[in-house]
């Protein structure tokens, strides 16, 4: 693999090889993870927790460099273009990039620009979310085993969400059927492809194996918006009543970062149900089986 820019640029196979590598960085422990040389960089233009930290210890648990670009700092405050900064980087020595901005798809411009780096795509704007959806998958198999039987409901801020694009797009890839949209209109997707939409939560949550409950993304709503979802919070907050309605085994996930009492209520956020931390423990060992995928012994 030479760069991850989008989960629609895998299959099937290779989500699972990815999958299943980093289920063996799990199982294996430390003392077998293969030591990997070179140097990598981080650029994020948008704030980031999981994702930037976890690439971090992911590299640094591989045994790469990873130097986090402090952007502030960089020369592009005294006006040098990305394509500059990253090609100056290159020159010192930095294979590749792991690269977060809200420009969608400016990440593929910069793959082409510097073709002989690679990259990995952060999170561009509304558009995609590849390894938070790689890590996604790997929370689902790990607690169901299986994709095709599932109905998973996706719940919240569609519209602006990448990682509801990214996983709509895996999760058809791996065979799921029954995925179902739950969202306001304001928050519903024009065309979302081949999902059913369902806009009673309640409705929607029947019978669910899986809810993925999207953060509310209030620096991407216009502010006219804002007193639209005055309701938002009564009728789409998922909360432990409106989650009775799924099968009781139920997993809730949530990329974070969250807002709690917005989109998702403490209870469920930190009940039983919730896999929430587990997706953040595991997107470091993703990370790491992407990191291999790019930068390990072929
Ligand atoms: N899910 C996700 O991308 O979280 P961060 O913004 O904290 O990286």
């Amino acid at each position: 693999m030479r760069h991850l820019l989008e989960i629609s640029q895998l299959n099937k196979q290779l989500v699972e090889v990815l999958i299943s590598r980093a289920t063996a960085f799990i199982t294996s422990g430390s003392k077998s993870w293969p030591q990997i040389q070179g140097a990598i960089a981080s650029l994020f233009y948008e704030n980031s927790t999981r994702t930037k930290i976890s690439f971090e210890l992911a590299a640094r648990q591989l045994g790469m460099s990873l130097i986090n670009v402090n952007l502030e700092r960089s020369s592009e405050a005294k006006g040098e273009e990305i394509v500059d900064t990253l090609k100056t980087l290159e020159a010192m020595g930095i294979q590749g990039f792991i690269f977060r901005h809200v420009k969608e798809k400016l990440v593929h411009q910069l793959s082409e620009a510097i073709p002989n780096a690679s990259f990995i795509n952060a999170g561009d704007g509304m558009h995609a979310h590849p390894t938070q959806t790689l890590t996604d998958l790997f929370t689902i198999k790990q607690a169901k085993a299986h994709f095709d039987k599932l109905r998973v409901v996706i719940l919240g801020d569609i519209l602006h969400s990448r990682v509801a694009n990214s996983l709509i797009q895996g999760l058809l890839m791996m065979g799921t059927k029954d995925i179902c949209l739950s969202a306001p209109d304001y928050f519903m997707p024009k065309d979302a492809g081949n999902v059913n939409i369902e806009k009673s939560l309640d409705k929607a949550l029947r019978e669910a194996d899986v809810v993925v409950c999207l953060r509310v993304q209030k620096e991407r709503i216009k502010s006219s918006l804002e007193t639209v979802f005055e309701d938002y919070v009564g009728d789409y907050r998922l909360d432990e009543k409106k989650l009775s309605n799924a099968k009781p085994d139920v997993i809730v996930m949530h990329p974070g970062p969250m807002n709690r009492g917005v989109e998702i209520t403490s209870s469920v956020a930190d009940g039983d149900k919730s896999v929430i931390l587990k997706q953040v423990k595991n997107g470091v060992f993703v990370r790491m089986a992407v990191l291999d995928a790019i930068f390990g012994k072929k």
